[in-house]
């Protein structure tokens, strides 16, 4: 039997449970190409996340709705062939899954025939139960999302911080045991109240990772774009940028414009 060899030692599901176990921190990006797959994967993160917020921060959309499955698999095969260590989640866009097991199925089939990914994501808890039990049953992993899911803004009408009502806190909780009981690997709880967060992680024996869950959940995500600050119109509370690389960016094209205009570049030393 051949199995995939590398020299690093590859993150899979069992990693994640183990770090749980151990108390250890879970790091996880997204990603949507092959260029900063290649960067966050050398730089030791533990789980890349082919989001479909590239519908936002790739293609300039308003909402995630439009991503279709042929963008999420172009996006997830570039990401893949930059990846030697790190676990590789991808979400499956709005349409491919709610509603129709079958159909979640055949979507998660071809994300992972068609990308080598590791596992695909998908939110909602109980309305969705039948397609995250039927992807598991083809052996894909399954992460899940609850608390702020982006696909059902229209449902929701606003961004705005999820489960602050005793109610909601309670279902969202019965959510995230009920995916664990399914089978999940892994849940992402976004943009929820911290002490919730950690209620939840402290419940659950999978992983529980935060994008605005406060800091007692296992791990924590963020957009890739937004905590590098190549996107600056986007600043949650939640947020934490590590580089300004709108304001970086943008010199460096200003600098090659001006070279290119007095004739600075290219100089002798950089031409044939
Ligand atoms: O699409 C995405 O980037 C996500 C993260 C916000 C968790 O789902």
């Amino acid at each position: 039997m051949s199995t995939q060899t590398s020299a690093c030692k590859m993150v899979t599901t069992r990693t994640l449970s183990d770090m749980k176990q151990r108390g250890e921190k879970i790091s996880m990006l997204t990603a949507y190409d092959y260029s900063m797959a290649r960067i966050l994967d050398v730089a030791g993160i533990d789980v890349i996340l082919v989001g479909d917020s590239a519908a936002n921060v790739m293609a300039g959309y308003q909402t995630t709705l439009p991503m279709t499955l042929d963008h999420m698999i172009y996006h997830a095969a570039s990401v893949v062939r930059g990846v030697e260590r790190a676990l590789v989640v991808v979400d499956l866009p709005f349409g491919t899954y709610q509603g129709n097991s079958k159909e979640a199925l055949c979507s998660a089939v071809r994300i992972m025939k068609e990308t080598s990914a590791n596992a695909v994501k998908l939110e909602g808890g109980v309305e969705v139960i039948e397609s995250v039990k039927r992807i598991l049953s083809a052996g894909i992993p399954v992460m899940g999302h609850l608390g702020l899911t982006p696909q059902s803004i229209n449902k929701f009408g606003t961004y705005a911080v999820r489960a602050k009502d005793e109610n909601e806190a309670k279902t969202l909780e019965e959510n995230a045991l009920l995916l664990e009981d399914a089978g999940c690997f892994s849940v992402v709880v976004e943009k929820i109240p911290a002490k919730l967060g950690k209620k939840i992680a402290e419940r659950l024996t999978i992983p529980v990772i935060g994008i605005g869950g406060g800091g007692g959940v296992d791990g924590q995500v963020l957009v890739v774009h937004d905590m590098l600050g190549i996107n600056n119109e986007f600043s949650p509370r939640f947020l934490r940028r590590y580089s300004n690389l709108y304001d970086i960016m943008s010199d460096a094209v200003r600098g090659y414009v001006a070279d290119v205009k007095s004739g600075d570049f290219p100089n002798e030393n950089e031409e044939y």
